[in-house]
């Protein structure tokens, strides 16, 4: 949830630099044009319509795409063999196991990290495939600092969403989070104990049963909440995660100057960008194997098929949810889940520059097609070197290597030894971004407080 806010912060500052972005909220869902609400609140197509459409604010219930059912798995992050970064992704799971944004790295063979180099929004690691019930584990290491956030959730399409968070300023704890529908009540998080979380490796599980859920630290069971607990009696339903939800790795800037203050403050403070626990510039988790243990769908589901999850209704609670054989795929970044095949005969580069049209041209009405991207490309004034960036303010770390985006950054995140070589980089985007925050401090601010509440 904060990890929303966050990144709503910096989207809004990046898509503000050049035009105003369709933005989506429970009075105002997105238009036909532009039908997909991203988890941030903007309006788009292609990538806007996969992993983490909003179901409830999109113009209507076909506008999100199914998302693929759960499999079972091992992902040993020795290497970063099926990673796909999101302006590549377009919702075919055989096409990768993981989508991203920002800037992951191989480390040793042995573990991936993640990045975050200054004023980037750090890297987002989502499965492309959705859990509806499972048993998931992490083994990881978390990043050390002020305003630091090392995050490895579960969440849904409506905002149904189970964490583990890491404050940089307590490597002796990890929060324990839940949310029904993105309702914040702060009585829900509990503090649990893991030592040295940042230099030793631990096994965190999150296993999630339709009436209970439980996390374990290195297979100790620490904490347990059973559905019947969270009976609001005000909205007459259990405030409970109850639907499919994508697995997510996250390193954020919850302390970056401008996030709302409660942030910063739950954060520890703001982010010291010349800190000691950063190294080649940048700060950095690592994650070294997952585990996905898929249950079976609960009793007395909707059973159309065995492919895609998708929702009958915006009420997005567990008895919306079927189970069908509905495809996930879209033909191009044009495309919407009205509009599946839309753009077949364009390729990908093709529609990439169909998004970099956008953020260099104001006056074009060519929707959003990946979220964060074209607001971070908008810094540039159109020049192409964030679109290789899929972080929502244009990582600097992935940005600034690749200089011609897309044919740099593969060689930029395959790297096998690159735990040196990540941020070799970055100024190219940084002086922009310092422009562009400058004047719109005020904006995020207000934007990231009205989020808070
Ligand atoms: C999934 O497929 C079913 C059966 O063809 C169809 O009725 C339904 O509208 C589809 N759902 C979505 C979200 O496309
Ligand atoms: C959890 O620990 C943090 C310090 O790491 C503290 O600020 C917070 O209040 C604690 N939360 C609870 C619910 O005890
Ligand atoms: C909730 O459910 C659990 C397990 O099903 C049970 O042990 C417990 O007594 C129930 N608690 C309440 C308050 O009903
Ligand atoms: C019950 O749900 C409503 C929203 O539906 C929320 O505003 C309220 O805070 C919840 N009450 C409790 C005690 O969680
Ligand atoms: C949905 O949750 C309700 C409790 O709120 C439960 O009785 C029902 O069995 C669940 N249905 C499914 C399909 O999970």
């Amino acid at each position: 949830m904060k990890t929303i806010h966050a990144v709503a912060a910096l989207t809004v500052a990046a898509a503000s630099a050049v035009q105003a972005m369709i933005t989506c909220d429970s009075n105002n869902p997105c238009p036909s044009s532009a039908p997909c609400c991203s988890s941030y609140g903007f309006c788009g197509v292609g990538a806007y319509c996969l992993g983490g459409c909003y179901t409830k604010d999109s113009f209507s219930i076909d506008s999100c795409m199914p998302a693929p059912v759960c499999k079972s798995s091992d992902y040993d992050f020795s290497s970063m063999d099926g990673f796909v970064e999101n302006t590549e992704y377009l919702g075919d799971p055989a096409s990768g196991n993981w989508v991203f944004s920002g800037n992951p790295l191989m480390y040793n063979n042995d573990a991936v990290l993640l990045t975050m180099t200054e004023d980037s929004s750090g890297t987002l690691l989502s499965s492309t495939r959705y859990v509806w019930y499972g048993k998931m584990s992490a083994t990881m290491k978390t990043s050390r600092g002020a305003g630091v956030v090392t995050a490895f959730i579960m969440m849904s399409d409506v905002k149904d969403e189970i964490d583990f968070e890491f404050i940089g300023t307590d490597v002796a704890t990890a929060q324990s989070n839940y949310y029904f529908q993105g309702i914040t009540d702060y009585g829900n998080e509990k503090n649990l104990s893991a030592p040295n979380t940042d230099s030793q490796w631990h096994t965190y599980t999150i296993d999630w049963q339709p009436d209970s859920l439980s996390w374990e630290v290195d297979g100790k069971v620490l904490r347990t909440l059973y559905r019947n607990e969270t009976y609001n009696a005000t909205a007459g339903q259990y405030h409970y995660p109850q639907t499919p939800s994508r697995v997510q790795f996250s390193l954020w800037p919850a302390g970056k100057a401008g996030n709302a203050q409660g942030t910063i403050e739950w954060a520890g403070g703001e982010i010291d960008w010349s800190s000691p626990y950063m190294q080649n510039g940048y700060y950095y988790a690592m994650v070294k194997d997952v585990t996905v243990d898929c249950y079976n769908p609960p009793a007395g589901y909707n059973n159309q098929g065995n492919k895609a999850y998708w929702y009958e209704n915006k009420y997005g609670t567990n008895d919306t949810v079927v189970i069908g054989n509905n495809n996930t795929v879209l033909s191009s970044f044009l495309a919407t889940g009205e509009e599946p095949k839309k753009g077949a005969s364009s390729s990908v580069a093709a529609t990439k520059t169909g998004s970099k049209s956008t953020a260099s041209s104001s006056a074009t009405a060519q929707p959003e097609t990946i979220p964060g991207v074209s607001g971070g490309g908008s810094r540039e004034s159109g020049s192409d070197v964030a679109s290789g960036s899929g972080s929502s303010s244009g990582s600097s770390g992935s940005s600034g290597s690749s200089g011609s985006s897309d044919s740099g950054s593969g060689s930029t995140y395959t790297g096998s030894n690159s735990f040196s070589q990540g941020l070799e980089s970055g100024s190219g985007t940084n002086d922009g971004n310092r422009v562009v925050a400058g004047s719109l401090v005020a904006l995020v601010a207000f934007f990231a407080a009205a989020m808070m509440l």
